[in-house]
């Protein structure tokens, strides 16, 4: 098996209710935090960690994340000739050139774990990323993947992104117990998904970072429908916990659960807080607002 992750699986086959009407033609992952849609953020933060393989799983409305990341000729050609070059660069560093970008339709939506399935093809027998949109993560320095990547190379395992939450919250995530915990990782020899509180075995929550081995595909296959009735990645990672080390990792940065409204109202503000062209003019805005209120 080779050791290092060169692929990233993008699971962006969700209906995006949570923000109907605006989801109702197009994808939640084009929803745009500041200047940018999300997708391209997740896609940004994989190019940042050395993968150069992105695999998206698509399904039926989600044709513009296809053209988001092909080339637009006519666009292009319009900006060179009105010597827009700035505006050109940013297009066409929306994927870099030695990036691959692969797609592949689930037809039927039967949850997380099934979306990573239909990548097996692609991903074949190596450890892969796996990167959900919604949560975005803002790091200034490395970026979440990059850092979950450098202790793949240092642990050779299965990797899971966690972070504290409010105990009230357990149930909109996958809870792990971990053991061994130092530092920043732990090894997981619990996990459960959206548990009550009354029943979470702690408040460690995974939040849409995985590095995985190839074997979760067989785990995979073999899971049967779980919580909500979809085949669930986390009944898949619990069994691999049988066979394999899985470690929980609490990153650097800062993550915006963009999946609800308030979490991406605030990625919209503190991101344009940082934003090159907008972050004084709309701290002023800001300032001025807050006296308001
Ligand atoms: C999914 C996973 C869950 C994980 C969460 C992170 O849930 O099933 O284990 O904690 O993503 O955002 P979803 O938010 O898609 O319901």
């Amino acid at each position: 098996m080779k050791q290092i992750v060169t692929k990233a699986v993008f699971p962006v086959a969700g209906l995006g209710t949570r923000f109907l009407p605006a989801t109702k033609a197009s994808p939640k992952e084009m929803l745009p935090v500041v200047d940018k849609p999300l997708i391209q953020y997740a896609v940004e933060e994989a190019v940042a960690a050395g993968i150069d393989t992105m695999i998206f799983v698509t399904g039926r409305t989600k044709n513009s994340i296809m053209d988001h990341f092909d080339k637009a000729y006519e666009l292009e050609k319009e900006l060179e000739s009105k010597n827009k070059t700035e505006l050109l660069k940013i297009l066409q560093n929306i994927v870099p050139p030695h990036i691959s970008c692969v797609f592949i339709r689930q037809s039927e939506a039967l949850g997380l774990g099934h979306a990573v399935y239909c990548a097996r093809p692609i991903v074949g027998d190596e450890p892969f990323a796996v990167i959900l949109a919604d949560d975005l993560i803002y790091d200034k320095n490395r970026g979440c993947m990059r850092q979950m990547v450098e202790l793949y190379h240092q642990q050779h395992c299965s990797i899971l992104g966690v972070e504290r939450v409010a105990p009230s919250e357990t149930g909109s995530y996958g809870i792990v117990k971990t053991e061994d915990y130092s530092g920043t990782f732990g090894r997981v020899d619990l996990i459960v998904e959206k548990p009550k509180p009354e029943v979470a075995p702690s408040n460690l929550a995974v939040v849409g970072r995985y590095i995985l081995t190839p074997a979760i595909f067989d785990k995979i296959k073999n899971t049967q429908r779980g919580a909500g009735g979809e085949i669930q990645l986390t009944d898949a990672i619990a069994s691999l916990l049988s066979d394999e080390r899985v470690l929980a990792f609490e990153f650097e940065g800062k993550r915006y659960d963009c999946g609800s409204k308030l979490g991406f109202i605030t990625a919209t503000v503190e991101l344009g807080l940082l934003h090159k062209e907008l972050k004084e003019d709309f701290a002023v805005y800001l300032k001025n607002l807050a006296k308001t209120l």
